[in-house]
């Protein structure tokens, strides 16, 4: 964990945030690479949710929201942790996970657990008042509940059928920690699939083997990865039944994922409230009825933490020792890096001819500091499958060096071949 954190910071993925001023709770700023590798996880979830079906459409709701939709969902009420003070050291801390003992004194003076809501309020305009108070939304989930209307008329579209969407949530997280696993800012992609009330228990199957497929395929091994059922204690207030996709994480398993069974809670809670009829009515049969909704709720910035700590490896070659990042080539910030042997001048031309080649096609890096060596070093750290170089040779012949993250193995190609070469290799 802390040889992650640290590469992150060194390496540029990831920055505590205000860090000239000491940090600012628990907020992280993503740099040049992590921006790069987090738009790729995103990516890779809203082609396998998106652009691979013809049966989820996306959206992307406002972030400030109005108090109704809190109300209707329930977490103006219900989205709370209990809250609990050391009356010996003020410490406050989340009842639930330290019983009768404060984990900071050891004192048993505990205040009586109140419960604490999540949200972050704002207000909207210059009055701050009841009638201008706004929610920053805790999930992005009721974005796609309250455009259901808008996006059935709109899209011709019959459950089964999703609404996809991926975006920023916050929350007031008591003990946010874990590096960015819990955060009070984060970003989440959310599925809210709508299906006819009797086929919920079947998509809630199917979605959680489509979702567990898609971080194996992303490169997490089996045995750091396990579907978990909620007791009936932990179901969330709308759950009829939700299962956690789980990543061993240093400290234990932990939740990547949570696929939940809605059922009709949401689209008749904002029924109510809205006064507006959610539901479909199908012309074919004449049936009228409220969908029921499989949510598979994943965290985008969790993921990528995953991702990285699954990738980390450190390695032997040619005696010495190195870090390794086993990155798929989707989710690595670069795909290639084009390295000059040296940086000698007369190199220059040819690396940067390359450079161009390829940028059109993937993201590359460009780095003609150091020596060769290390800047293969540089770029395995940051999980960069493929490295090209060009050296005097290639200067003569047209030819450059492709070098293999995993493997080391090195081929030659011709410029004029390399991007069908890199093409068949990145595909
Ligand atoms: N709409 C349902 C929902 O929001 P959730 O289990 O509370 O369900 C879904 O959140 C996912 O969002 C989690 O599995 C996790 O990956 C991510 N997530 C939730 N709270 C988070 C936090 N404080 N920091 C980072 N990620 C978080």
């Amino acid at each position: 964990m802390e040889k992650v954190v640290n590469l992150c910071k060194r390496r540029g993925f990831i920055f505590p945030s205000a860090e000239i001023y000491g940090g600012f709770r628990s907020t992280y700023d993503y740099g040049p690479l992590g921006v790069l590798m987090l738009r790729n996880v995103k990516g890779q979830w809203w082609r396998s949710m998106v652009q691979l079906r013809d049966d989820v459409v996306g959206i992307d709701a406002a972030i400030l929201s109005s108090p109704r939709i809190w109300e209707a969902s329930g977490h103006l009420a219900t989205f709370t942790d209990p809250l609990v003070d050391c009356r010996r050291c003020k410490e406050r801390w989340r009842a639930d996970e330290i019983g009768d003992t404060c984990p900071n004194c050891g004192s048993h003076d505990l205040t009586e657990a109140r419960a604490f809501n999540l949200m972050f309020k704002t207000f909207v305009g210059p009055v701050e008042d009841d009638a201008s108070a706004a929610y920053l939304r805790p999930e992005t989930a009721q974005g796609m509940f309250v455009n259901f209307l808008n996006v059935l008329q709109t899209s011709r579209k019959r459950p089964p059928f999703g609404i996809a969407q991926i975006g920023k949530s916050f929350r007031n997280e008591i003990t946010p920690g874990n590096f960015v696993f819990r955060t009070r800012e984060f970003e989440q992609m959310e599925l809210e699939f709508f299906v006819p009330p009797d086929e919920g228990p079947k998509w809630l199957d199917y979605w959680c083997t489509e979702r567990l497929n898609w971080y194996r395929d992303l490169g997490i091994a089996d045995d750091k990865l396990r579907l978990r059922a909620h007791s009936p204690e932990e179901l969330s207030h709308y759950s009829k039944g939700t299962y956690d996709v789980e990543f061993a994480f240093p400290w234990g398993w932990g939740e990547l994922e949570g696929i939940a069974n809605r059922t009709d809670y949401d689209l008749n809670a904002h029924s109510v409230q809205s006064g507006q009829r959610l539901e479909y009515f199908d012309q074919g049969s004449g049936e009228r009825y409220v969908p029921h909704v499989i949510e598979p709720a994943a965290g985008a910035t969790r993921a990528m933490m995953a991702f990285l700590l699954a990738a980390y490896d450190e390695d032997v070659v040619s005696g010495e020792k190195r870090t390794v990042l086993r990155l798929d080539q989707r989710l690595a910030p670069y795909q290639v890096a084009v390295l000059p042997l040296s940086r000698n001048e007369s190199l220059r031309p040819l690396a940067r001819e390359v450079l161009h080649l390829l940028q059109p096609h993937w993201m590359c890096d460009y780095d003609e500091t150091q020596a060769i060596g290390r800047r293969y070093r540089r770029q395995d750290e940051i999980g960069t499958p493929w490295c090209v170089t060009v050296d005097f040779d290639s200067l003569e012949d047209r030819a450059v060096t492709i070098r293999e993250r995993d493997s080391t193995e090195q081929v030659r190609v011709a410029v004029g071949a390399l991007v069908d070469e890199l093409g068949s290799r990145l595909s």
